[in-house]
């Protein structure tokens, strides 16, 4: 195939949702169509297998939340998908956030019986940053649902954004029957309990064919008339300029634990989602098709598999080809790279990748020289933005519960901190390590991980730090501030100052002393 049309033919995305609107299962039903996982029997191995996988990670299951985000890479007639696998529970939004920036394309998922909730708002505030096209999927249509129209009404009011439907639900709860695909003009049946299976839909010639007739009870024919028409009335016609831009979403109504309405999204992304989207790079926007192949990291994950500790950084291919054994520049670095052993994420299995497309996200084991924002290129020196960084906004002190092994203690900490799991701080001052996060779960988690992937007994302990920032400028100036506040300094996993502060006055006193300095927030991960 050509290099452009194997570009064209890829659709990276992500399921945004609020926990529990569906989001693991619709990812199951979509690798049903991948070929990942084709018979029944099949489904329930894959899920012991899946729970094997991650049962390194006890807060998972202790939780039962999702905390490590993916990628499953699967094809479906004709078309390349790489579906990223964001963390639902809001302490983990950094790592959402940053998967985010790479993706092209987004489905919002929805409880029917719930509609938008927090989680789904703040995720689709940060599409909308990005201008990213969104489909919606409603959920959970064979329960008691609330009323289509109020769905897509609180859609449109709450998120502003224009709404048409793709598909309309005939019935709910006990009495649902299956949709009206109006994007494509048929019928497709509800067939309860067929989770594992693939449904037919029928074509039908419009809402007059004789056939729905036939196939549906009179009383749910005539309400489905009518409520298209007013769906009709009411709503703007599905425009692809508009969804492309971002402005308007198509909805789709379905019940993805039944497998049902999952083919219609599908084929929809297929259809409607971006190819790989260009790149915004510091120095200039990259297409996809270019030849050089350049690509930024977004996330770094350590111990993958407790038994090899290895540290995997994810790309984001933006531009280009890449090959196995490609040499790449580490622009942050300078150096040159060869890479021989990337991984691609086939939703089946891990592999070594021997070729990849920009939209494809491919697995760089590494000991660390990989961090998060980095740009790989083969061609000239550009950096990638857009990797978000977030403000650590609750510290607490970490120690290690036997003193004998502060030191390895420090090693876990430092990489995690490289993986972006946490910002920790290293006081001049003092043998505890601070460490900040955005959510207090992610002390659990992270308390969990020292233990079990480094075997360290930790305890975190409050603190009255209100907030921990970056001291940038002259290196003089920045000397004297230091040499002056050695008490609340401390240093990054990098080694940059940092400003402890206990409150905001002595925050505001430092910046009105040092007019000069900088005090940031976060540091650019650039
Ligand atoms: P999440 O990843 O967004 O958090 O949601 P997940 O897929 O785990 O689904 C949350 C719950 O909703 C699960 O039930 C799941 O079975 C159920 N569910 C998902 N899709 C549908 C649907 O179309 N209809 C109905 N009725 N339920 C659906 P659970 O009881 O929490 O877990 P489980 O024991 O069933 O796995």
């Amino acid at each position: 195939m050509a290099f452009d049309q194997e570009i064209e033919r890829r659709r990276t995305f992500a399921i945004i949702s609020h926990p529990d609107a569906g989001k693991t299962t619709l990812t199951e039903k979509l690798l049903l169509f991948g070929g990942a996982i084709q018979l029944a029997g099949e489904v329930k191995a894959r899920g012991d297998r899946r729970r094997a996988r991650s049962d390194w990670m006890k807060v998972e299951q202790e939780r039962g939340i999702s905390v490590a985000s993916s990628v499953m890479t699967f094809d479906y007639e004709g078309h390349t998908f790489n579906l990223l696998d964001t963390p639902g529970h809001e302490d983990f939004s950094e790592d959402t956030y940053r998967t985010l920036s790479a993706v092209d394309s987004a489905v919002m998922v929805l409880d029917a019986a719930k509609g938008i909730e927090t989680q789904t708002r703040k995720l689709f505030e940060v599409c909308r940053l990005r201008d990213m096209p969104i489909a919606t999927f409603i959920n959970k249509m064979d329960r008691e649902a609330r009323d289509p129209f109020d769905l897509i009404d609180e859609v449109e009011q709450k998120l502003a954004l224009d709404v048409t439907p793709a598909s309309w639900p005939i019935g709910m709860g006990r009495d649902f029957l299956g949709c009206y695909d109006l994007l494509n003009d048929q019928l497709v049946l509800f067939d309860r309990g067929k989770g594992d299976v693939l449904t037919e839909s029928i074509q039908c010639s419009g809402l007059d064919d004789p056939k729905l007739e036939e196939l549906l009870p009179d009383h749910a024919l005539e309400k489905l008339k009518t409520d298209i028409e007013m769906v009709r009335a009411l709503c703007k016609p599905f425009d692809i300029e508009a969804y492309l831009e971002g402005h308007l979403t198509p909805v789709f109504f379905g019940s993805a634990i039944n497998n049902f309405g999952v083919r219609e999204l599908l084929a929809a992304i297929g259809k409607n989602a971006p190819s790989p989207r260009p790149g915004k790079a510091l120095e200039r926007s990259v297409t996809p098709t270019e030849d050089a192949m350049s690509g930024f990291v977004f996330k770094i994950q350590a111990n993958m598999d407790p038994k090899h500790r290895d540290r995997i950084a994810f790309l984001r291919i933006v531009s280009g080809r890449f090959r196995k054994g490609i040499k790449a520049k580490h622009v942050r670095s300078g150096k040159i790279m060869a890479i021989h052993n990337a991984q691609l994420f086939l939703a089946q299995d891990r592999e070594v990748a021997e070729e990849a497309f920009a939209g494809d996200i491919i697995g760089i084991p590494n000991h660390g020289n990989l961090r998060i924002g980095d740009t790989l290129t083969e061609g000239e020196l550009i950096r990638y933005t857009g990797v978000p960084s977030f403000a650590p906004e609750i510290l607490q002190k970490v120690r290690s519960e036997d003193p004998m092994k502060a030191k390895h203690l420090g090693r876990a900490l430092e990489q995690l901190a490289e993986e972006g799991a946490a910002r920790v701080f290293k006081p001049n001052l003092g043998s505890d390590w601070v460490v900040g996060v955005v959510g207090p779960l992610q002390f659990d988690v992270l308390a969990d991980r020292i233990r079990t992937e480094y075997q360290l007994p930790v305890k975190f302990e409050a603190t009255t730090l209100m907030t921990a920032e970056w001291v940038d400028g002259d290196p003089r100036e920045v000397k004297k501030f230091v040499d002056a506040n050695r008490a609340s300094m401390a240093v990054d996993h990098a080694g940059a100052p940092v400003y402890l502060a206990r409150n905001n006055w002595h925050l505001d006193k430092a910046k009105e002393d040092y007019p000069t300095l900088r005090f940031l927030k976060t540091k650019e991960e650039v």
